[in-house]
């Protein structure tokens, strides 16, 4: 395993954190019914904390000689709020364990700082996971 390997892994979580802004930007727009307004305010919450974790991958890329992608990645486009909170439970739990194996290579290519960046987002990603199950279990 090599730094090349590491940036090509972040240049997938980075990818994954701009597909995630988009994702929730664009159903916040496109949610309606009674728990709607709930849902739009926390996806807007949670939108800039992925922002946050987009930019700090790209500084990180950037700092270790790569390139880092612009291209988000591409996601399922559910029609209900039960299929949009589903899929948003489902692709954070992917995060987090995305955001665990690259920090595991982190340390063993003895990078501590990041290490413990990328667990840190990772917690971040549990506890968004955490509050879309929360509404899950109320429809
Ligand atoms: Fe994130
Ligand atoms: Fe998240």
């Amino acid at each position: 395993m090599t730094k090349e390997d590491l940036i090509r892994g972040l240049n997938e979580d980075l990818a994954a954190e701009l597909g995630t802004v988009i994702r929730y930007t664009y159903q916040a727009a496109r949610c309606y019914g009674l728990l709607a307004a709930e849902l739009r305010e926390l996806l807007a919450k949670e939108a800039v904390d992925e922002l946050g974790h987009a930019a700090f991958l790209m500084d990180v890329i950037q700092d270790l000689g790569g390139e880092p992608t612009t291209n988000p990645k591409r996601f399922e486009k559910p029609a209900d709020l039960k299929g949009m909170i589903g899929l948003n439970v489902k692709m954070e739990a992917e995060d987090v364990s995305n955001y665990l194996a690259h920090a595991r290579m982190a340390e063993q290519l003895e990078f501590p700082e990041l290490k413990m960046k990328l667990e840190e987002m990772a917690a971040d990603e549990a506890g968004h996971g955490r509050e879309l199950r929360r509404l899950l279990r109320g429809l």
